[in-house]
């Protein structure tokens, strides 16, 4: 399929006298709202200073220049526009064609050219309940891993866990006062969170336990054999808990090398600073001075010697460059964390590490959940992502099984839907937006929701069950004449499933799956106009093949773009 946009691009370009690369040209192009002024067309009023004319008089040369190439059926220039019309029969059979034989790959580039990108994403702390609040690092991770797959990269997906850190030498503590072997196995993640709520209300009155605290800590860097196996069981009993998570979201990970990985790693890091002379001691502790960059310190080690969640992160990236030789390494964290990003990658350029400006810190805004409930570990009343989940997948069946859905698993379908309408509440707003969730937003099928659009999924394939396999064979084929859909609602269809690779590209560009999950919406909708308004099942059998072809392109392309986001499309429900 051509690349409109950069044709156009392209041909104005040519005129030496406007000095401007294609590129530049391309981002005035526009696709106008009403599609009376054409698929595409070009202001000409921005280039009226640089050639020194009327505009009228340009988008007259502007639009006999695109005319001569030939690969529109009409170019008109109107005032300061040019509009550019496509001969519709032509796109709409080459575009169905093209995405009927790439099916799966329909949306996918070699952009990448197989090159290794890191995506950091849900690193969860152990110990400590997988809440709502980390779902939004994993969700957008995993879409911006699936993404990045899509345009030919390498992607290695890391989970950086939070299993170090002074908060182990509580937990320890705790435990060893209040906790037992019984406790742990019957519900680990409510054992360890009750003995790190009790640790902090009792260090309240009585100080010295964060001393205790702060000396096991001590003792689990120094690799004492008790300390590090109360560790090691409270992370592999973690690990399970949060396994059970990604079980349902369907999320996988290529490394779990948490901050614990970089234990052995953090002496080197701490004598490089020390050799490039940014190390400075204030109160016992080392820290890298950022006054002069407008920031406070960056803490390196603690006054007791102990490393801090920042030397960490230098040791993991200075680790990931070595190792992976990344293009880029994505860091989906929360924007709360947007100091730590500035203060880290300001070290890294300080020691000299010219590559930490392919480190990419991806922010996001905070999920709140209505009525105010907070998502605090410290006073321990939080909500269990898993809870929601589960909760999720208990009303979906139920608003399922209202409808009375015949020869459907409902319990099945509603895993599907239900996680899916999470997953796509997640990743439907700019990400650094906070938001409140709100279940009648995220169950509702008919709004802009991840069950509208499944549901309009599973619409097409229901339409398809209606194909004879002789028809489904001439479909493969392209043995079909588009002629029969260039009604608008059919080509405004055509028209957005043309422009998916394009919003893929811009969507893993921004890292920001939320261009694409509107998109989404807009083919689901442009698809259920087309059904409302259209006789898909018409008599004459050609003009029902060219339709079926349209309705078998929009699933393709619906169950794609799904499946990028991390929604699995059901067939029924
Ligand atoms: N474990 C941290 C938390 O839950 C997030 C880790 C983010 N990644 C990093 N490389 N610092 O707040």
């Amino acid at each position: 399929m051509i690349d409109y946009k950069k044709k156009i691009a392209e041909i104005i370009a040519e005129d030496e006298a406007l000095n401007m690369t294609p590129e530049e040209i391309l981002e005035w192009i526009e696709i106008p709202g009403d599609t009376k002024m054409g698929d595409y067309a070009f202001p000409c009023f921005r280039l009226a200073k640089t050639l020194r004319k009327a505009p009228p008089l340009i988008a007259q040369d502007v639009a006999a220049r695109i005319e001569g190439a030939g690969i529109f059926e009409k170019v008109q220039p109107v005032n300061a526009y040019v509009n550019m019309f496509l001969d519709k029969k032509e796109y709409a059979q080459t575009l169905t064609e093209d995405v009927l034989t790439q099916g799966k790959d329909y949306g996918r580039s070699e952009v990448g050219q197989h090159r290794p990108v890191i995506v950091e994403y849900s690193s969860p702390n152990i110990a400590k309940p997988f809440h709502i609040g980390h779902i939004r690092s994993t969700v957008i991770g995993n879409a911006i891993y699936k993404l990045y797959d899509e345009i030919g990269y390498d992607v290695i997906r890391i989970n950086h866990l939070g299993d170090y850190g002074t908060q182990f030498g509580k937990m320890i503590v705790a435990y060893r006062k209040w906790g037992s072997e019984e406790e742990l196995e019957k519900d680990p993640i409510k054992a360890l969170l009750g003995y790190y709520t009790r640790f902090h209300r009792e260090a309240e009155n009585d100080p010295s336990l964060d001393d205790e605290a702060r000396e096991a800590f001590v003792k689990l860097e120094n690799g004492e054999e008790e300390e590090v196996r109360l560790w090691k069981r409270f992370r592999e009993l973690s690990l399970q808990e949060f396994n059970r998570v990604y079980d349902m979201l369907g999320i996988t990970f290529d490394s779990y090398a948490g901050e614990s990985f970089y234990s052995d790693k953090m002496p080197a890091v701490i004598e490089e600073l020390k050799e490039k002379k940014l190390l400075v001691e204030s109160r016992g502790a080392q820290i890298v001075d950022l006054e002069p960059y407008g920031m406070t310190p960056a803490i390196i080690t603690k006054s007791d010697g102990s490393s801090l969640y920042a030397t960490r992160d230098i040791a993991a990236a200075i680790y990931r460059k070595e190792h992976y030789n990344f293009d880029k390494c994505i860091y989906v964290v929360a924007s709360q964390q947007n100091l730590h990003f500035k203060q880290w990658k300001k070290v890294l350029e300080l020691m000299g590490k010219e590559w930490q400006k392919d480190c990419i810190h991806i922010p996001f805004g905070l999920v709140s959940l209505e009525g105010g409930a907070t998502l605090s570990t410290r006073k321990g009343n939080v909500v269990f992502l898993e809870d929601v989940l589960n909760e999720a997948v208990q009303k979906t069946a139920e608003i399922m099984k209202e409808k009375n859905p015949q020869g459907i698993d409902v319990d099945e379908v509603a895993k599907e839907v239900g996680i899916g309408a999470v997953i796509f509440q997640e990743l439907s707003n700019n990400r650094i937006k906070d938001y409140v969730f709100n279940w009648d937003k995220v169950l509702n099928f008919d709004g802009e929701t991840g069950p509208y659009v499944q549901y309009t999924h599973a619409r097409a394939c229901s339409v398809l069950r209606n194909a004879t396999e002789e028809e489904m064979a001439r479909i493969r084929k392209g043995d079909f004449d588009a002629k029969y859909i260039t009604s608008d609602s059919a080509y405004n269809l055509i028209k957005l499933i043309y422009r998916v690779p394009e919003i893929i590209l811009d969507a893993a560009d921004k890292y920001e799956p939320s261009i694409l999950t509107r998109h989404l919406v807009d083919v689901a909708q442009s698809f259920n106009k087309f059904y409302h308004d259209e006789h898909i099942l018409v008599d004459n059998e050609d003009e029902k093949v060219a339709k079926l072809a349209l309705v078998e392109s929009a699933r393709i392309v619906i169950a794609n773009c799904l499946n990028l986001l991390g929604i699995k499309a059901p067939e029924r429900m």
